[in-house]
């Protein structure tokens, strides 16, 4: 197990290059169970959550190959899809990573058959998929479970009206990869509009899908015989959640942070907020920007909302920010029920949050102090790394393995923008 060590108080200056987006990427690799043949992906990030997804389909009979040295921060994969020998997603995949339910849609579609470990709880809530079932039945599936695993069988997918209650990114994904290969047209209502969806579509499109309406809560699918492999190999779009973590970064050591490789377009709503609490952005082109900031951080509360709202993603490293800001403000969370385990861990580095339910109340406060603390999820870990960029002292980050599953080589990143970051076993000593 490793820990990662901070620092605090250097401020933060100079390009950052943001990795392919984990949220498009896992379910693009997942697409590639539509067709045989063999598929190119690129801009993929190193991230753990790739592996799993990696393994996964190996696990399948679709074995892959990465590009370079495993090093570097994206990579190129080649999947071989020709033949899918098991289609099962088992309980210690599923159990690391939620998005392995993703199999279900492809799986029927192909095979008529898929075999998906329940997802069951995780840390930030109970995240059910009865939107997926719901969709996946009313285009002919039929699904039993039992032993802790959903089992569906499908023996002619056709094409259907589906009415989503919430508009589920997962759900959404899981209904458009069965739709393309469906018999006749499938009408998603109330779809998820988030960027990755977009994404995903214009890859299956590149295989031979007939999609419209991707980024609107209406999305239609004309589905075709079969698909083929993308004649050139796919780039998945730029990170929003990583890149948005980083312009915090800019904001809370007033630095001067340019990214490179972000989907600007996706990230209005976040560069609106970063400017009313007194961020700089200047725009440089489709993908790049600079943030910067100096003087006090004014308090924006703000309430999570599907996209193009606030992210969820994005809501424990604004709790950070407001953290330190000259005054009072709350983060409400409207996407999951349980999404404030950082609160407790902030606190002990001095941060003055009380949570009422989905509410927090943050009073900002002059410093934080280094201490010891204890990632619980993805987006919390990244947010105690935040705080220990400005804090007094010394920070501990232990349980860095959640960070691992959504942050492309963050210490290497964080060390060439200046802040004094490093990563250690979790039982070394360190003072740095
Ligand atoms: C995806 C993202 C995750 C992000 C989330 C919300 C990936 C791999 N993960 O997760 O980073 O935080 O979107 O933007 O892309 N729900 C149901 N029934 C369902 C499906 C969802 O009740 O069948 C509820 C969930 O419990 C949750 C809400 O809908 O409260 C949103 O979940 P969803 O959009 O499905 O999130 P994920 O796809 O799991």
């Amino acid at each position: 197990m490793h820990k990662i060590v901070v620092k605090g108080g250097s401020r933060l200056e100079g390009t950052v290059h943001i990795s392919g987006a984990k949220n498009a990427a896992l379910p693009i690799l997942i697409a590639t169970l539509l067709t045989d043949g063999v598929h190119r992906i690129v801009n993929v990030p190193n991230l753990a959550d790739i592996s799993s997804t990696l393994s996964l389909l190996g696990r399948m009979g679709c074995p892959s190959l990465i590009s370079g040295d495993g090093q570097e921060a994206v990579q190129e994969i080649t999947i071989d899809a020709t033949n899918i020998a098991f289609c099962e997603a088992p309980y210690d995949l599923v159990r690391k990573m939620r998005a392995s339910v993703l199999v279900l849609g492809p799986l029927l579609a192909r095979k008529g058959y898929a075999k998906v470990s329940l997802p069951g709880g995780c840390a930030i809530g109970n995240r059910p998929v009865d939107q997926h079932l719901k969709g996946l039945e009313a285009m002919g599936c039929t699904f039993e479970i039992k032993g802790g695993y959903i089992e569906g069988t499908v023996s002619h997918l056709k094409g259907a009206e589906i009415h989503l209650d919430m508009p589920t990114v997962g759900g959404t994904e899981n209904i458009m990869m069965a739709a393309v290969l469906a018999d006749g047209i499938t009408t998603i209502h109330n779809a998820a509009r988030e960027p990755e969806i977009v994404d995903l579509a214009n890859f299956l499109r590149s295989m031979g899908a007939r999609i419209q309406g991707e980024g609107t809560s209406t999305l239609v699918i004309d589905g075709v015989p079969a698909l083929r492999p993308s004649r050139q190999p796919y780039s998945v779009m730029g990170d929003r959640i990583e890149a948005a973590t980083y312009m915090l970064a800019a904001m809370m050591t007033r630095g001067s942070i340019t990214l490179t490789g972000v989907p600007v377009a996706d990230i209005s709503f976040l560069c609106n907020i970063v400017k009313e609490a007194g961020g700089q952005i200047q725009m440089h082109n489709a993908s790049s920007l600079t943030v910067s900031h100096s003087g006090p951080i004014t308090p924006v509360s703000v309430v999570t909302a599907p996209h193009p709202g606030f992210a969820t993603d994005m809501q424990a490293q604004w709790m950070t920010v407001m953290s330190i800001a000259d005054g009072s403000s709350t983060v409400t969370e409207k996407i999951f029920e349980n999404r404030f385990m950082h609160v407790p861990e902030l606190a002990r580095l001095g941060a003055n949050i009380q949570t009422d339910g989905r509410v927090a109340h943050i009073q900002g406060v002059s410093t934080l102090h280094g201490a010891t603390v204890m990632a619980t999820d993805l987006r919390a870990s990244a947010s105690l790394i935040l705080a220990g960029l400005v804090a007094e002292g010394q920070t501990e980050v232990l349980r860095v393995y959640h960070l691992d599953r959504g942050y492309a080589n963050l210490v290497e990143k964080m060390k060439g923008l200046g802040a004094t970051i490093g990563r250690f076993a979790s039982s070394e000593t360190v003072t740095l």
